[in-house]
C-alpha cells in the first residue's frame, strides 16, 4: 500500500491569505497542497485560477501543487496551469471534450496527471483512462463547495479502482476530497486510498500538527 499522503485543501484558509494558509502547510513538513479551480459551470461557485497558484511561487511555495480542475472545458487551461507551476492537474471525465488528449498534453508539459469522478459517476467510466494517469480522484462529496459530509456511498468505487491497481499492477495513488477527517479518512484508507484531501477539517483544527500526525499513521 502507498504510504498515506494528506494534502490539505487552501479552498477553506483565509482567502486573504493564501501565502500563509500555504505557509502554514509546508511548516507542518506536509509536502502536498490541494488547489481547487472552480468555473461556475460545471460546479456551482467560483474559487482560483492560475495567477493564484503564480503568486504562491513567487511567494516561494515549494509544495506539490496538487491541481484540482472543477472545469467543463480543462483542456484550455491546462498550458496556463502548467506554466502557472501546477504539480499535478487532475480533470473530470463528466464534462464532455477528448479527455484522452488533455491528460496527454499535461503530461507533455511534464506534470502529473489525474482524473476525477464525482459521487453518481459510474466507475467505469474511467476506466479506459488508467494507464494515462498515476490518481484517480474519488470524489467523497458533489464537488462545488467545502465543509459538506462525507458520502459513504462512494467506498465501493475507491475498492473497485483498488482491485484494478492491483490486478494490473498500475502505479496509481487513489485521492479522496470532500468530508474528509480522521474518520472517513480511515474508512477510505480500509478500501484503498493513499491520498486525502481535507479542507475545513485541517484549517479549523486547533492542533494541525497532531491532526497532520494522525493521518501520517493512518
Ligand atoms: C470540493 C473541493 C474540495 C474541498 C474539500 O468541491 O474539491 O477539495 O476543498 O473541502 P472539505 O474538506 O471542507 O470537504
Ligand atoms: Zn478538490
Amino acid at each position: 500500500m502507498n504510504e498515506p499522503v494528506l494534502a490539505p485543501s487552501l479552498l477553506a484558509s483565509d482567502h486573504a491569505a493564501l501565502g500563509e494558509g500555504a505557509a502554514a502547510v509546508a511548516k507542518l513538513g506536509l509536502k502536498w497542497m490541494h488547489l481547487d479551480m472552480m468555473d461556475g459551470h460545471f460546479v456551482p461557485n467560483l474559487s482560483f485560477g492560475p495567477e493564484t497558484l503564480a503568486a504562491l511561487r513567487r511567494d516561494g511555495s515549494k509544495l506539490f501543487f496538487d491541481t484540482h480542475l472543477m472545469l467543463s472545458e480543462p483542456h484550455k487551461f491546462v498550458d496556463a496551469f502548467a506554466r502557472a507551476g501546477a504539480d499535478r492537474i487532475t480533470i473530470h471525465i463528466e464534462p464532455s471534450y477528448d479527455h484522452g488528449a488533455a491528460l496527454d498534453a499535461i503530461r507533455a508539459h511534464g506534470c502529473r496527471a489525474g482524473i476525477a469522478l464525482n459521487p453518481g459517476t459510474p466507475i467505469g467510466s474511467i476506466e479506459p483512462f488508467l494507464g494515462k494517469v498515476d490518481l484517480v480522484l474519488v470524489m467523497t462529496v458533489q464537488p462545488g463547495f467545502g465543509g459538506q459530509a462525507f458520502r459513504e456511498d462512494v467506498l465501493p468505487k475507491i475498492a473497485q479502482v483498488d482491485r484494478w491497481r492491483s490486478e494490473r499492477r498500475l502505479d496509481l495513488r487513489i485521492e479522496v476530497d470532500g468530508g474528509i477527517e480522521l474518520a472517513s479518512a480511515a474508512l477510505c484508507r480500509s478500501k484503498g486510498a493513499d491520498t486525502f484531501v481535507a479542507g475545513t477539517s485541517f484549517f479549523a483544527s486547533k492542533d494541525r500538527a497532531a491532526f497532520a500526525a494522525s493521518f501520517a499513521s493512518l
